[in-house]
């Protein structure tokens, strides 16, 4: 895990050093659906809005990025959770969205979730495939060119899961 580093509930006013994140992650059209347009009250509602606990890893007081766990469906779809991770550019390659990933498993098992589904990876996004396969998800469902990317146009994005009852490897 990254040095110093802390994981944390985010509180509001952690939204200062988020919306950076943020902006930095949707530039690109790359990874996230949202439109590089996407105004701060957008992401506001994202981190902060009903149903959603976000976290932050902080390393020397700064925020170096962050995730939300929410219910992937309500009421008989309510035992599997979601997720979705930001980190900031400049802080990629040091294990943080490992360990945001890592955190955020506990946090759902301590929960009580029963598995963990992302809705759309974009195929192109080698990093966090990688990633999530290494954290045990899988990939089980292709959407064929459900994704407009910023410069390779419409791309496959997949379904991951895994069930909680293991820990990752
Ligand atoms: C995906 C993301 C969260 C990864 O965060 P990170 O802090 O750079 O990742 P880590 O340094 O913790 O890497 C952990 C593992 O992820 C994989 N990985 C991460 N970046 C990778 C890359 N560029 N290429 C290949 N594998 C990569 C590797 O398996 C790596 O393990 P290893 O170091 O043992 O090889 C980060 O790149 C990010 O925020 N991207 C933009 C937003 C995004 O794509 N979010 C996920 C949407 S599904």
């Amino acid at each position: 895990m990254s040095r110093n580093l802390r994981i944390r509930a985010a509180v509001e006013s952690d939204f200062t050093g988020m919306w950076p994140i943020f902006l930095a992650v949707v530039a690109p059209a790359d990874t996230y659906v949202f439109s590089p347009e996407a105004t701060r009250a957008d992401a506001f509602a994202y981190w902060f809005g009903p149903g959603v606990a976000s976290f932050v890893a902080e390393r020397e007081k700064r925020i170096a990025g962050m995730y939300k766990l929410i219910a992937n469906q309500r009421d008989l779809g309510a035992h599997v959770a979601n997720a979705s991770f930001m980190v900031s550019p400049g802080e990629r390659g040091r294990g943080i969205g490992e360990a945001l990933g890592r955190h955020c498993l506990e946090e759902a098992r301590r929960r009580g979730f029963a598995a963990m589904q992302f809705n759309f990876v974009v195929s192109t996004n080698t990093g966090a495939v990688a990633l999530w396969k290494k954290l045990g998800f899988k990939i089980v469902g292709t959407l064929p060119k459900a994704f407009r990317h910023g410069r390779l146009g419409e791309v496959d994005a997949y379904v991951m899961h895994r069930f909680l009852d293991t820990s990752p490897e």
